[in-house]
């Protein structure tokens, strides 16, 4: 089974961006771990990281036919991008969208996700672990039809 990770923008700077929001691990750091528990399930996971919305489109369209479920960040795209909700519904992977903070509990205007209504669910408040639980569930949910 072959798992993709995409983190959205700023996602790069994780360890020095707002740590008492998103914690003091680095990307490398939270890849290491979900690669971890990748090999615990018995799955490959690829990650992608793009500041750029075209550059996370792209990198969705590329894994039509080639990939079994996405786990996504899309950080502040979330918020924002049709075009990375319709990226996801064109390909139709199944997808679980996570993030480090509690996104429904923090300014109004991150209450919202474009993405959420395609995603199987959503995962947020968690830090790091929202990764790994993502992992998981969607992992189960590709095993399981
Ligand atoms: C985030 C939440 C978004 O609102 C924000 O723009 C991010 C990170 C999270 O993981 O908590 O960049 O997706």
């Amino acid at each position: 089974m072959n798992i993709l990770v995409i983190h959205g923008p700023n996602l790069n700077l994780l360890g020095l961006r707002e740590p008492g929001i998103y914690g003091s691990l680095t990307l490398e750091e939270i890849n290491a771990a979900i690669e971890t528990l990748a090999d615990e399930l018995g799955c490959s996971v690829r990650f992608f990281q793009s500041n750029s919305e075209g550059a996370l489109i792209d990198a969705i369209q590329a894994v039509a036919g080639d990939c079994d479920g996405i786990v996504i960040n899309p950080a502040a795209y979330t918020h924002t991008s049709i075009a990375i909700r319709d990226a996801l519904a064109a390909v139709g992977v199944p997808f679980v969208e996570v993030h480090l903070s509690n996104i429904h509990r923090r300014e109004a205007f991150r209450h919202t996700s474009l993405t959420a209504p395609l995603a199987v669910g959503q995962i947020c408040g968690f830090g790091p672990d929202s990764y790994l639980l993502g992992l998981r569930a969607i992992f189960n949910f590709a095993k399981n039809g």
